[in-house]
């Protein structure tokens, strides 16, 4: 059973006729915008996107989804995935590098729901190294600052590219380690105040449902 399938296409029947939708990135957010499309096709839903990457962009686009921005519209309900998610529904996101977007449009929405296959349930954030994006000049300096606070940071480095990834604002990420997170909302606060970061992938306080994809079928909490 392919767990990220059953969750995304779940939470594609959450969206009703007349919504906006805040469109997460990666691959259960990529099923879920699947059978929204399907859905979009068939029920001739009046719905809008709002992308949060252009990964999900180029997707939307492909199903004919209607296209909007934060300017235009404010968001019904996001649906996006995540990289750890703990029992107070705290997340770690940003393997996708996409996390800054991903937080103004998710924090945006009246209903954000998170969509994870069962391996993403954690006890304690930390495991998954914590997402930094910052402007390039910036890079050695939050790095040094990242090291004093305990973190083993490295710049995260592109597959089919020479270089660091760049991110779809033209940043660097730096992945931190920071071992087991004990406060994540205050780690949240504390690393977008140093110079030169852009956003973190600490998203606290601001999921309102997590679906997960279980051998039994999808569980909400
Ligand atoms: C992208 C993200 C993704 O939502 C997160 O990495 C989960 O991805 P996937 O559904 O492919 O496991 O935060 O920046």
């Amino acid at each position: 059973m392919d767990l990220k399938k059953i969750t995304g296409y779940e939470a594609a029947k959450e969206v009703l006729d007349g919504h906006v939708v805040g469109l997460g990135t990666g691959s259960t957010t990529h099923h879920f915008i699947d059978k929204l499309g399907m859905r979009f096709k068939e029920e001739e839903l009046d719905i809008m996107g709002i992308p949060t990457s252009y990964q999900s962009f180029f997707l939307a686009k492909e199903w004919n989804i209607p296209i909007t921005t934060l300017e235009e519209h404010d968001v019904d309900i996001a649906v996006d995935g995540a990289d750890e998610v703990d029992p107070a529904m705290n997340l770690i996101k940003g393997g996708g590098a996409a996390h800054t977007l991903e937080k103004i449009v998710d924090y945006s929405a009246d209903r954000f729901i998170v969509i994870v296959d069962d391996s993403k349930m954690v006890k304690n954030l930390g495991e998954f190294p914590v997402p930094v994006e910052v402007i390039p000049c910036a890079s050695r300096l939050v790095s040094r600052i990242l090291e004093d606070m305990g973190a083993a940071s490295s710049i995260r480095m592109a597959e089919r590219k020479d270089g660091p990834v760049i991110t779809d604002n033209g940043n660097f990420v730096i992945d931190a380690e920071f071992g087991l997170l004990q406060d994540p909302e205050d780690l949240e606060v504390e690393l977008n105040s140093i110079p030169g970061v852009v956003e973190n992938g600490i998203f606290s306080s601001m999921v309102d449902q997590v679906f997960i994809g279980t051998p039994d079928g999808v569980k909400k909490i």
